[in-house]
């Protein structure tokens, strides 16, 4: 096999690994945010390490070319973000709770407990993952990074300048750093202080989209099975309080479509299936 395939067929379950756990994580926000229930995950990210990035690792690291895949930890690379510090150690107990069922963690590294002299701070889990490829079942290791939104916007700037100066960052700068990742973990604390007040008008927020999007559909169920009166006389209902932005109102209104909704609902999946 020539180098390019070689790399090809080395990255390939990384690249299903990284795809797979980004959907898992995502779903879990998805869930959260279905029922109206506060998620602790706010965004996800994932990448597969670049092929000239592994090179470097090795060379740096002293990690023999046939060992890379045992010893270089973070090919698969998941980010997942939180809005508040307290969100991290709900993930990572997310995290715990399926070791052994999709997942297994090899180990956790509490860099927000222990930040590092960088001034980065972070929780990192080491998992090892099972893909099911083409050629058979292949175990890959893959690094999930857990932080704030605080925590990832100062790795993302300090990343990018390390980039730029390599191992000479001028003091002025590291200082500078070192400031910022301060007033990155104050701000972390403060927003944690007004956590119950941002979670609570967040929520309210999501549970009215989630009930104007249950009206919607619920009338569109209804024109679609004939009751274009029905649907008409719901819709101007409906118009009149999404001006108001009136939340009871919005409920009730859901409550009287709700009630006269399920004989259609039935036909309509009894439609779906004889389609
Ligand atoms: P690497 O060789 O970089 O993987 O370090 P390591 O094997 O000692 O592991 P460590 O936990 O220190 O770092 C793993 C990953 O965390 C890195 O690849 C970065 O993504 C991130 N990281 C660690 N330290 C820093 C830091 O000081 N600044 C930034 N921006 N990211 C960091
Ligand atoms: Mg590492």
């Amino acid at each position: 096999m020539n180098k390019v395939r070689q790399w090809k067929r080395l990255l390939q379950p990384y690249e299903q690994a990284v795809e797979e756990l980004k959907v898992k994580f995502k779903a879990i926000r998805k869930e959260y945010r279905d029922m109206s229930e506060y998620s602790p995950i706010e965004f996800v990210t994932g990448r597969v390490k670049k092929i000239s990035s592994i090179i470097e690792k090795s060379h740096r690291n002293g990690i023999d070319e046939s060992l890379i895949e045992e010893q270089m930890e973070d090919i698969a690379g998941i980010r997942i973000m939180c809005q508040f510090q307290d969100d991290i150690y709900s993930v990572v107990n997310i995290i715990r709770n399926r070791d052994g069922k999709d997942l297994k963690i090899v180990y956790e590294k509490d860099y927000i407990r222990n930040e590092k002299t960088s001034g980065y701070k972070s929780y990192h889990m080491i998992i090892k993952y099972p893909v099911q490829t083409a050629y058979g079942e292949k175990e890959i290791l893959a690094e999930i990074q857990i932080r704030t939104l605080a925590m990832n916007f100062w790795a993302t700037i300090e990343h990018s300048l390390n980039y730029k100066y390599k191992q000479n960052m001028p003091e002025r700068i590291k200082d500078r750093l070192k400031a910022s990742a301060e007033a990155a973990a104050k701000l972390d604390l403060e927003m944690c202080e007004i956590r119950n007040e941002i979670i609570k008008a967040q929520l309210m927020f999501e549970e009215k989209s989630n009930v104007i999007r249950d009206i919607v559909d619920s009338i569109r169920v209804l024109h679609s099975s004939g009751e274009q009166e029905k649907a008409l006389n719901f819709q101007e209902e409906f118009d009149e309080i999404c001006n108001s932005g009136d939340q009871e109102a919005l409920d009730n209104l859901l409550y009287e479509i709700k009630e006269v909704m399920p004989r259609y609902q039935l036909f309509k999946n009894n439609a779906s299936e004889e389609a």
